[in-house]
């Protein structure tokens, strides 16, 4: 699983890192996988308004935001962090939280779901330096109305006042317990998921399609990776379009390998296409042959024809792997 912190203080060792490199650390050590991302250092212009994202779902801006959608796609858990610049996050994070609006109107406007949306979850930690009642009012909102648009579900926030020079956070009586305990309170669910992966050649669509079905289903109950065999560059543009049709959302979606999928996590369950001997297969962990045809240069009815196949053998696969999943 993956933890994917976002640090939007340009005090790039300031209290808002050690809060949230605190959350990080304690994920880390109980298994997941973590990026503390600083904002402030990457190169993310304001949103333009130029309303691209509304008609065909991408920003058309090429800068660094380009290669955090992906990560935003990819992640079990996001935590926004920041300190509070004039009761909202700072300028730096609300660059990337306005630019968020292409995920926004994938959903909203095209109506496509990212099968994400199942399992993921947002997290917010926040500081400021005065005591006001009403501090922390104005970054919550933006917090809760960004995890919408990123496919988040808002699992709360750590907040903290009267903290000013850098490094005083380290001083707060509770702050840095409080965020390991949270870290422990939404982490521990995800390590607890049994995890499927599905293999073809080149995972750019068979393996794809199934495990978004999968997820799709019942990514809040186990984990599901895909991965290839021979990894192509891209996913299949026929693929990501056959799936928007059943309005699955299948954009920032990588290929990967068998190395990389199971880097971190030993599968429970394998589910390979018919391409077993290509896929050196774990010795120990089940698996499945399921024998799907590549449909790759081939005509869109043919993926469409997949498509409903690999659809049908997921629904059916809950009851016959319930002892695995
Ligand atoms: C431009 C700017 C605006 C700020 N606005 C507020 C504010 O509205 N309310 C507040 O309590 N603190 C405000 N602060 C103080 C910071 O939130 C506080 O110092 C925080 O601990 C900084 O966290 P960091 O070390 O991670 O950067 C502001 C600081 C700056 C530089």
């Amino acid at each position: 699983m993956f933890v994917l912190g976002l640090q939007g203080s340009p005090r790039t060792k300031g209290n808002t890192t050690v809060l949230l490199s605190t959350f990080l650390t304690e994920a880390e050590r109980l298994g997941a996988r973590t990026q503390h991302l600083d904002v402030a250092c990457k190169n993310i212009s304001p949103c333009q308004e130029c309303s691209t994202c509304e008609k065909n779902g991408f920003c058309p801006i090429d800068d660094d935001m380009q290669q955090i959608y992906p990560l935003l796609r990819q992640a079990d858990i996001i935590v926004m962090a920041t300190p509070i610049f004039f009761y909202g996050p700072t300028a730096q994070m609300k660059a990337l939280i306005d630019r968020s609006q292409a995920l926004w109107a994938r959903r909203y406007v095209h109506k496509l779901v990212d099968p994400g949306r199942k399992w993921r979850r947002g997290f917010l930690l926040s500081m400021g330096a005065t005591k006001g009642k009403n501090l922390f009012e104005g970054v919550s909102l933006t917090a809760k109305y960004f995890f919408d648009a990123v496919g988040a579900s808002f699992e709360g926030s750590l907040t903290y006042r009267k903290i000013e020079g850098p490094g005083e956070i380290e001083d707060h009586p509770t702050a840095l317990t409080d965020a390991k305990e949270k870290a422990r309170a939404i982490v521990t669910p995800f390590l607890k998921r049994k995890k499927l992966l599905f293999v073809c050649t080149e995972n750019a669509c068979r393996s794809q399609m199934a495990s978004a079905f999968a997820q799709y289903h019942a990514g809040d109950k186990i984990e599901v990776e895909s991965a290839g065999s021979a990894p192509a560059q891209e996913v299949n543009p026929l693929m990501e379009e056959v799936m928007s049709e059943k309005s699955i959302d299948m954009a920032f979606r990588k290929p990967k390998s068998m190395e990389e999928a199971t880097r971190l996590v030993k599968p429970d369950l394998i589910i390979s296409m018919g391409c077993k001997e290509a896929c050196p297969l774990f010795p120990g962990v089940p698996n499945q042959e399921w024998s799907v045809p590549d449909p790759a240069g081939k005509p869109i009815e043919f993926m469409r024809k997949i498509r409903d196949q690999l659809k049908e053998r997921v629904r059916r696969l809950k009851h016959t792997c319930n002892h695995l999943l």
